[in-house]
Formats: structure tokens, sequence, C-alpha cells
């Protein structure tokens, strides 16, 4: 239950639902031989049981699902691998912050494209993206889809456009916040069967609900030899996270129903915010939403929530230095939050108020 004493986190975009009963289930089940010995699964040709389950349900090759500890722990070992001392990367201007870093970790440099903003949304510019790819000609090309912080997707066809253009470069595309706004998964295995030269990140953190079991996965085309090796495991992977996503994924109505709660509060959270002149909130298609503050009351709703044992994500980037990040919670604890924030408003006096 919600009550005012809890610090409640909305700043990580963590999943508050927590994982399918389902996964607390297979915990229990755990045995000894989960815990004392390696895996032996390689000996059946494959990296593991979670391996050969993705391979069958996304329709890819097994040899082309890699799994890692987090897409974190992926996105590295993809930029390890392919980018050497002043090659570079780009990714969008407006993104997560580790984006931005990893390529300096092995030398490389990194070239930023601006996302576009307009009434309620970021968009992608494909033709941009392709123009400024064929000018600076980087190693790895990135897109998330959805994005963080922004929530705007990139569709399909612009996917194409790029990946028919960028034939000579690798294709990052992270899907770190897939399945809050749609679970279709049949894109995956066509792209990476069309495109040799992509690779999709998935992760169980967000979706799934199991941040803290750092397991992940990517869907790779076939032109990525040298990744399949580098990250190759011969002693397997973290048994328990491997138990814990077999879980998750057996416990598919228990996540579309979550999915379906954040489509429905997305929804009040934008509601709020378009009754209230001087905010905008942009439309997401993740488990958080963007949304711009009149830059005057940035301190004081800090101050405010701060009192309400309530922490959302205030940035210090200049690109996004008047607005706030909201992951969403439980709907318990989405009102906790959509009412402070009114009370902060009329106590305020912001009500109605125009900036
Ligand atoms: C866009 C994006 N990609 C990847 C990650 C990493 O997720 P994980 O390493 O937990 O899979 C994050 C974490 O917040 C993220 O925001």
């Amino acid at each position: 239950m919600e009550n005012g004493s809890t610090i409640l986190y909305l700043d990580r975009n963590e999943n508050l639902y927590g994982p399918a009963p389902g996964c607390f289930g297979a915990l229990r089940t755990v045995a000894i031989d989960d815990l004392s010995v390696y895996s032996r699964d390689f000996t059946r040709g494959v990296k593991s049981r979670l391996s050969e389950r993705l391979s069958a349900e996304l329709n890819i090759p097994e040899q082309q699902i890699l799994l890692s500890e987090g897409s974190e722990d992926m996105l590295k070992q993809a930029v390890h691998c392919y980018i050497g001392p002043g090659e570079k990367m780009l990714c969008p201007a407006q993104s997560w912050w580790y984006y931005q870093k990893v390529a300096s970790e092995v030398g490389g440099e990194t070239i930023t494209y601006s996302l576009k903003e307009d009434k309620d949304a970021y968009h992608y510019d494909v033709d941009e993206l392709i123009a400024l790819y064929e000018k600076e000609s980087p190693r790895v090309v990135l897109i998330a889809s959805p994005n963080n912080p922004t929530g705007n997707s990139f569709s399909d066809s612009d996917l194409k456009s790029l990946a028919e253009a960028v034939r000579e470069s690798i294709v990052v595309l992270d899907e770190a916040y897939w399945g809050f706004a749609d679970t279709s998964n049949e894109h995956i295995a066509e792209l990476v069967r069309r495109y040799r030269n992509l690779l999709v990140l998935r992760t169980f953190s967000k979706y799934y609900a199991l941040a803290g079991a750092r397991i992940a996965f990517a869907a790779v085309g076939a032109g990525l030899s040298r990744l399949t090796k580098f990250a190759s495991r011969y002693l397997g992977y973290n048994r328990i996270s491997e138990i814990l996503a077999l879980a998750a994924l057996d416990s598919a109505g228990y996540y579309e129903n979550i999915g379906h709660a954040m489509r429905e509060d997305r929804e009040l959270y934008y509601e709020f915010f378009d009754r209230h002149p001087g905010f905008r909130c942009y439309r997401s298609s993740a488990n958080f939403v963007l949304v711009k503050i009149p830059a005057e009351w940035k301190d004081p709703l800090k101050t405010f929530l701060e009192a309400k044992r309530i922490v959302i994500k205030f940035f210090s980037e200049p690109e996004f230095a008047n607005c706030v990040r909201i992951t969403l919670g439980t709907k318990e604890q989405n009102q906790r939050l959509l009412q402070a924030l009114s009370e902060f408003l009329q106590s305020h006096r912001f009500n109605g108020a125009s900036s």
C-alpha cells in the first residue's frame, strides 16, 4: 500500500509493479545444481536454455541470440568490439547519458544528432541522420526506440531506410523500453535476416521488471560474427537470472496487464499536464514521460516533492534543463504523485496561470 511515509522513487525507469509471481515461484525451485555447478548447455551446442527459448520465440537462429548482464553490458561489448581509437559512433543528442560515454572508453569519438521537437513529441529525422552518416562515416550508428528520456520511437520504415543506407557500419537499435506500447516481435526476425549489420538490444530490466537480475539479450545480424565471438561465454551465464528470465517469459499475461495499466496512466499524465498551461508532457511509448515545466518552478517543485518524499528525475543537461522525467509507477503510486502535483499547483497558485 502506498503511504506518504515511504520514499517513492519515480526517477530511474524501473518497473515498480515488480516481476511476475511466477518469477518468485521459480526462485523457490532453485536447486543446488543451479548454484554450485556451471551450466552444461554448451555441450548441446547452445549458449543456454534462455537463448534457446528466445530463439524459438523470436524465430531467430540461436547463434544470433547473445546474452549479457543487462543491455548496458551488451552495448559496451559491441562498442568495445567494433570501435577503435579515433573511430566514431553516432547517437542521439537527447538520449541516455551513457551512449555519449561508452565510445570514449576505448578512445572513440561520439557524434550526436538531434531529435526534432514539435508540439508534444520528439521525432527522429532519418534523412538528416543518413546525411550525417555519409558525412562522418562512423563505425556505429545508434538508435534508441523508445528513446530515453524523450519516449519517442523509430518507425520500422525509418529503420529500413537507415539500414539500407548504412551498409558499411553497424546499426545498433536499443529497444530497452520495448513492450510498454506494443509487444509485437515479428519485426526483429525479419530485420536481422535482412540486415547483416544490425544489432537489436533487448533487456529483462524494464518490461519484465528484472533490473536487479542484470539479464538482457541481443538479436544480431549474421554479419556481426566478430561480436558473436567476442561475447561468447563458455562457462555460461548467471543461472538464477536465466531461471528468472524464463519464468518471466512464461508469464505473458501478467506483463500484458501491466502494459495496459501503463498505457492508461500515461494518458492520465498527458491529461493532467495538458490542463496546466506552461507544462508540456511529451507523448511516450515507454514507462516514463518527459515533462517540460516553467523554469522558475523547477526549484520549488523539487523542494515540494522532497518534502512529500517523492523523487522524480530533474535534469542537469542543458538540453533538458527545464524538464523532469517521471517514471510510471503502479496506479497507486501515480495517484500519489498526481495528488502531490495538484497540491503544489494549488499552493503556489499556479493553477490556470499561463507562462
Ligand atoms: C535507453 C537505455 N538502454 C539501456 C539501459 C540499460 O538497461 P539494462 O542494463 O538494465 O538492461 C537503460 C537503463 O536505464 C536505458 O535507459
